[in-house]
């Protein structure tokens, strides 16, 4: 019907994927056997029947393993392509794609062999799909700070490649404060600053995220509407949260779709987003997630425009070309 069309096939951004996260269980295959590299599970099917999880450090578990086939520029690349040619036909005009370094470096793989990879499929994505990609490195939190702070120096080399660090793996017990002093050095260099923050953890992570780390988003922030004087606050500068439903749905942050927070943020006048997270494991790209998410909570025409607007708004690009693309 009319709704499901302009889901479709209206122009939007996605601002919270993770590429490593975009690692179909078939491509998880294919590069366990180009690089000889064992992964404990016998099929394809046998994989994807492990994707059933009951938090986020379920999730992340499983996640870090098929991450470790990736070895050479060439994987990456691949890696990444094969997202943005599902972004283009979801009618992603503009994505910010989040990638883990140390879950590679820390394999022995260079930050070059990464950052290379990646940022190669992002260039022709532009040339060849006319989709328009850029890199955001983020920090695993539960790591020390010592570590993200060699993170940065190693990646610093190629500053032209990426826009922006963010901060992502287990939040519960890892509170913004622990990376204020690398955020403060990345925010002197230039770089835009996300954190995920209020998606297990509770509403004081995202202020901190705010006042300590000082980010521009918020991703995921879906705990938000626990904090009253937060979901004002977040309304009133235009903080945009950049929310995943069906990530929400997969790791049991809402019993089900149908409860997701998505209308009360939205109605509550914040600049909510939609995006996939890791759609090769929450069973969806974007454009699921938007179908899903509608028929699941029945949002309206209106509330469609809203999101792909925010979405625009929300990116981290030029005022001119936001323009243009809105
Ligand atoms: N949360 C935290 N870390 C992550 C996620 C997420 O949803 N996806 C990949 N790394
Ligand atoms: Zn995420």
């Amino acid at each position: 019907e009319r709704l499901v069309d302009l889901l479709r096939t209206a122009p939007k951004a996605e601002l919270h994927i993770h590429i490593e996260g975009s690692l179909e269980p078939e491509l998880i295959f294919a590069l366990s056997q180009r690089n000889g590299i064992a992964i404990p599970y016998a099929s394809v099917d046998e994989l994807r029947r492990a994707y059933a999880f009951s938090n986020l450090q379920s999730f992340l578990d499983i996640y870090y393993a098929g991450a470790s086939v990736l070895i050479t520029e060439q994987d990456f690349y691949d890696m990444a392509w094969a997202y943005l040619l599902k972004a283009q036909a979801d009618h992603v005009i503009h994505t910010e794609i989040f990638f883990d370094p140390q879950t590679h470096t820390a394999r022995g793989v260079a930050m070059k062999t990464v950052i290379d990879g990646l940022y190669r499929a992002c260039q022709d994505a532009q040339a060849k799909l006319g989709v328009s990609a850029s890199l955001i490195l983020c920090f695993l939190r539960h790591l020390s700070e010592e570590d993200a702070f060699a993170t940065l120096e190693d990646a610093l080399p190629h500053r032209d490649q990426f826009i922006g660090v963010g901060l992502d793996s287990s939040e519960l017990g890892h509170p913004p404060e622990k990376f204020a002093r690398v955020f403060a050095r990345c925010r002197e260099l230039g770089l835009h600053l996300v954190a995920h923050a209020g998606e297990e953890g509770p509403p004081e992570y995202i202020w901190s995220a705010l006042d300590v780390l000082k980010v521009e988003r918020i991703d995921h922030g879906v705990q938000s509407t626990h904090d009253a004087a937060l979901m004002k606050r977040l309304a009133a500068e235009r903080i945009p949260l950049t929310v995943c439903p069906l990530s929400n749905q997969k790791l049991c942050v809402f019993p089900n779709l149908a409860d997701h927070n998505l209308g009360r943020l939205l109605d509550a006048g914040l600049c909510a987003t939609v995006n996939s997270d890791d759609p090769a494991y929450f069973g969806g790209y974007m454009n699921d997630n938007f179908l899903q998410t509608f028929a699941a909570t029945g949002l309206t025409a209106q509330h469609a425009y809203t999101l792909m607007r925010n979405s625009f708004e929300a990116s981290f690009l030029a005022p001119a070309a936001k323009r243009a693309m809105l």
